[in-house]
């Protein structure tokens, strides 16, 4: 736990303490660059009265007093409330910021810039109460609107207000405004699991319904913007959900006063309370709530607080505390909506990391059940996510953890997935619920080995995996490998790209997304034949780093032999033994690796060989020196 998110913890307590009275509305301001998103802060804030800090990134706290129509408006705290994740390699960019009326505290989601991200949207809309989706008047509703009402109501936002904005430009036209509410209730009626949509048309520029109401639209008898913020009821759901509380770290772990710290997600807790720590199910009494007022009865949400428990219980940091007699589930598989967020597509198959709470795990995205079309909202079949695009799939962890659906709690149903190279966040998702075939299979232990296996053979199980572009010599070298490794005795096998194709993968192709699921089977295939006892060939060309990486990480640091045949492409096409680099180059064959799909050079092969240079019988000694050394 860093001391940053540690300070951001207590900033906010602190100023939701000094307006304890008063209800707090957090809302979001959705719209690209030239819908007004800016200038409608800018208006609302100026006709208040009340200043913004536009340092959007720093780290810091300010307070001011201003007078506004003889009211007294206390501003302002500005806080990056992601930097810890930011810490962590994630960038996300939303600066929260906080300001006061007489009657309510307000949180702005404020996120900046980047609008092909939606990444930065979703996550200020995930605390959101309120959404207020801007319309330009002259242009109506884009997919862009469509998409980010969607974004925001998958997130859990409830309120709607939709600001349609440069009325001015429009002649004040009540026709226009009103086609516009029609066109977008129409739309979110049927798509969106939304309470209420406001509809209020505007001008940010001139300040029309933002904050005062306009003499240009007489036609217009509602609120304005600032009377909608002012009076909106919103229910809190988090106090009344169900105690939640990841632990961000372990105090002291070694003596006997041992605290679990963290931000309460959501509910309350009283001292004696029995309580179960998840995953894994031990439990204990509540024995003392502490934070930086000194020793409380009682917490609630929002409130940052270390937790001594009465019995001497295994807690680490990423464990979930929760009331035992209503306790999240623990499971590592789900059926999950994504959100992709990455201009690389998603790929089913492939190992990312997931990020949920302080839990974090591998995971592997299933096959897509369908993608979500956010215009016409039909589920269309897709085997990849695009940027922006939203998805249904099955996602499984390498290990349990805690979680509840997201529509029951956002904070333990939600997540997002980190690219395991690039330590980029690429992606969101959302759990519907844990597939239960999760909790009906279960590791059976066999009690003969693959070291008895091995043993039986008298020998040591590797995978020599051979990746490099078509026509390389993988397949010549692997073949003249295993004919030596047989004459020597050794049991062996090879797994080649063509014949296995004409069979286990007959039904991939050579998309990216086919390909990793090619190299994803493989990899299991080979470890299969690995725990059989045998010394398993692999050769393929097994273009990507993350598959290569998945298929090692599958085994034992030096069972996994990484073989580079590193053939120039020019040389490779020259020999053109099969003749598909000519089909390729005519545009006959698609996708083909090295002319119009990439191959990744492995960065730390194990061996690599230069074939320019050694014959194919020097390259099978080579890498049967390197195994017996081993
Ligand atoms: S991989 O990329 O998924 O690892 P794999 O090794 O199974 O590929 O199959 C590659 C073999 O398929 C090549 O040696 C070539 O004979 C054939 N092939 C057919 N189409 C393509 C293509 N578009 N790109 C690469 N290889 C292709």
């Amino acid at each position: 736990m860093s001391h940053i998110s540690n300070l951001i913890a207590t900033d906010i307590d602190s100023y939701l303490k000094s307006h304890e009275e008063k209800s707090l509305l957090r809302f979001i301001t959705c719209g690209s660059v030239d819908d007004g998103k800016s200038t409608l802060i800018g208006r609302m804030l100026y006709e208040s009265h009340m200043l913004f800090d536009d340092q959007l990134s720093s780290l810091k706290t300010d307070s001011k007093k201003i007078g506004t129509q003889g009211e007294e408006i206390d501003f302002a705290l500005l806080v990056d409330g992601l930097a810890a994740e930011r810490e962590q390699g994630i960038t996300i960019d939303v600066a929260y910021r906080f300001f006061s009326t007489d009657k309510r505290k307000y949180i702005v989601a404020d996120t900046p810039g980047h609008e092909e991200y939606t990444r930065n949207m979703a996550t200020g809309a995930s605390t959101a109460d309120v959404a207020i989706i801007l319309v330009d008047a002259e242009q109506g509703v884009l997919t862009q609107t469509r998409r980010h009402s969607f974004i925001v109501s998958m997130v859990g936002v409830k309120n709607v207000l939709l600001a349609i904005n440069k009325l001015d430009l429009v002649e004040y036209s009540q026709q226009v405004y009103d086609d516009i509410v029609s066109e977008y209730r129409e739309f979110a009626d049927s798509a969106l699991n939304l309470e209420s949509i406001t509809p209020v048309p505007i001008s940010a520029l001139m300040g029309d319904n933002v904050v005062n109401k306009s003499e240009n639209t007489p036609w217009f008898n509602g609120q304005t913007i600032m009377q909608y913020l002012e009076t909106v009821e919103v229910s809190n759901q988090k106090a009344l959900q169900s105690f939640r509380m990841p632990v961000q770290w372990v105090n002291r772990p070694n003596s006997k006063f041992r605290g679990f710290s963290g931000l309460i997600a959501s509910g309350e807790i009283n001292t004696g309370d029995e309580v179960r720590i998840l995953p894994g199910g031990n439990t204990s009494h509540i024995k003392s709530i502490v934070t930086w007022e000194g020793e409380l009865p009682k917490a609630k949400v929002g409130k940052s607080v270390t937790i001594t428990l009465e019995d001497e219980i295994d807690v680490s940091r990423g464990d979930i505390i929760a009331l035992s007699s209503d306790p999240c589930g623990e499971a590592d598989q789900f059926q999950a909506r994504i959100l992709w967020m990455n201009n690389d597509a998603m790929m089913p198959g492939r190992q990312y990391l997931l990020k949920s709470s302080t839990q974090s795990a591998t995971l592997t995205l299933g096959k897509l059940k369908h993608r979500i079309d956010v215009n016409t909202l039909d589920h269309l079949p897709a085997k990849t996510l695009e940027l922006n695009e939203i998805g249904v799939c099955n996602i499984s962890l390498d290990k349990r953890i805690a979680f509840d659906s997201y529509d029951d709690n956002q904070t333990m149903g939600g997540f997002i997935i980190v690219d395991r190279l690039s330590n980029n966040t690429v992606g969101m998702g959302l759990i519907d619920f844990a597939l239960r075939r999760s909790e009906n299979i279960h590791w059976q232990k066999m009690d003969v080995s693959q070291d008895s296996r091995a043993e039986q053979k008298s020998q040591t199980p590797r995978i020599i995996w051979f990746t490099g572009l078509s026509g390389s010599g993988k397949s010549s070298i692997a073949n003249i490998l295993e004919k030596k490794l047989q004459s020597l005795g050794k049991h062996t096998i090879t797994l080649d790209g063509d014949n296995i194709r004409h069979g286990l993968n007959r039904d991939l192709g050579f998309t990216e997304a086919d390909r990793v699921e090619n190299i994803r089977r493989v990899g299991e295939v080979a470890k299969l034949m690995l725990n059989s006892g045998l010394i398993c060939i692999t050769s393929f060309i097994s273009p990507f780093e993350s598959e290569r990486a998945m298929a090692r990480s599958l085994v034992s640091e030096n069972e996994f032999v990484e073989v580079f045949v590193d053939t120039p492409l020019s040389v490779c096409e020259e020999r053109d033994v099969k003749g598909l680099y000519a089909k390729a180059r005519s545009g006959e064959i698609p996708n083909f690796t090295g002319i119009s799909s990439p191959f990744e050079d492995p960065k730390n092969p194990e061996i690599r060989i230069d074939t320019t240079k050694i014959s194919a019988e020097e390259a099978a000694n080579q890498i049967i020196e390197f195994i017996t050394k081993q």
